[in-house]
């Protein structure tokens, strides 16, 4: 059993892009900037939105947060979004997500201009990745992606199980897989046997936010286990949507919580704005 180290891999990603925007900011005066948008008071967003910026300024990237009250009207947001759009110092936009109830998400993110939206959310992007297509890419997939190609786990047709189909994780990252020749099967909460697929696949993804929904009765000998969820439970402490410490003997490879996709999921976002900020150049 291996296991996966995202942390020290999005250390290495996040260590080239500080060098490509050394090399950005001295021979094209370029500064890569970020605009994150985060709505409300929830502390987990807070909180993720907080290391996002951590990891721009780290990078050498301008960024800024537009903290708004939850009680904002979904017009203001979108205003500030199409300022947003026009300022020639921000490259990226990301609007935390989940949004509060009485805000339409989808409006919201297609008010974002698809070359600046690094979370690969706008349908322009969607359908640029869906017909494999260069794009934006949404973080966390792609992330789980470098792991595939670092670890040189093949993936061309493999048998993988996505548990999941949430527009940000479980859909793009069929649409990668698919992409890569793999063969996809897509699992979600009207799924009648789980088990019955993820028992079958050579590679199981889960990325659904129930802790240790994925026992190791469900998946194969020798499986490969990548685990998108983070969960904090009743002792507080961090777990994912696998049941890890059963699994880590059954895997081949196997993704731990924390240190596993999450940091990928930054990494991948200050690499999205480093290309959405690449785009000045042919300006
Ligand atoms: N909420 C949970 N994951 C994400 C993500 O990747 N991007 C944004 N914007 N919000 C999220």
């Amino acid at each position: 059993m291996q296991i996966i180290d995202g942390k020290s891999l999005a250390q290495e990603i996040q260590e080239s892009v500080a060098q490509e925007v050394k090399n950005l900011k001295d021979n094209y005066d370029i500064v890569p900037g970020l605009a994150v948008i985060l709505v409300g008071d929830d502390p987990a967003s807070q909180a993720y939105v907080k290391m996002k910026a951590k990891a721009c300024e780290k990078v050498g990237f301008y960024s800024i947060t537009h903290n708004m009250p939850d009680t904002i009207s979904q017009e203001e947001i979108i205003g500030t979004i199409e300022m947003i759009n026009k300022n020639p110092r921000i490259d990226g936009i990301l609007v935390q997500l989940p949004l509060p109830k009485h805000i339409d998400t989808n409006a919201i993110l297609e008010v974002i201009d698809p070359a600046k939206d690094v979370d690969g959310f706008h349908p322009y992007n969607v359908g640029r990745l869906v017909t494999n297509l260069d794009g934006f890419v949404p973080c966390t997939p792609l992330g789980v992606m470098k792991m595939f190609e670092k670890y040189n786990i093949d993936l061309e047709g493999k048998d993988v199980c996505v548990v999941g189909a949430s527009n940000i994780v479980g859909k793009p990252m069929a649409a990668l897989l698919l992409n890569a020749n793999a063969t996809v099967t897509v699992t979600h909460i009207y799924t009648k046997d789980l088990a019955s697929h993820t028992k079958k696949a050579d590679i199981v993804i889960v990325g659904v936010g129930v802790p240790h929904l994925i026992k190791a009765d469900m998946v194969k000998d020798g499986a490969v286990l990548i685990d998108i969820g983070i969960n904090r439970i009743e002792d507080g402490s961090l777990v994912g949507d696998a049941d890890f410490e059963a699994l880590k003997q059954k895997c081949s490879y196997i993704t731990p919580v924390p240190g596993g996709v999450g940091p990928m999921t930054i990494a991948m976002l200050l690499s999205n704005t480093l290309k959405a900020a690449k785009a000045r150049i042919s300006k």
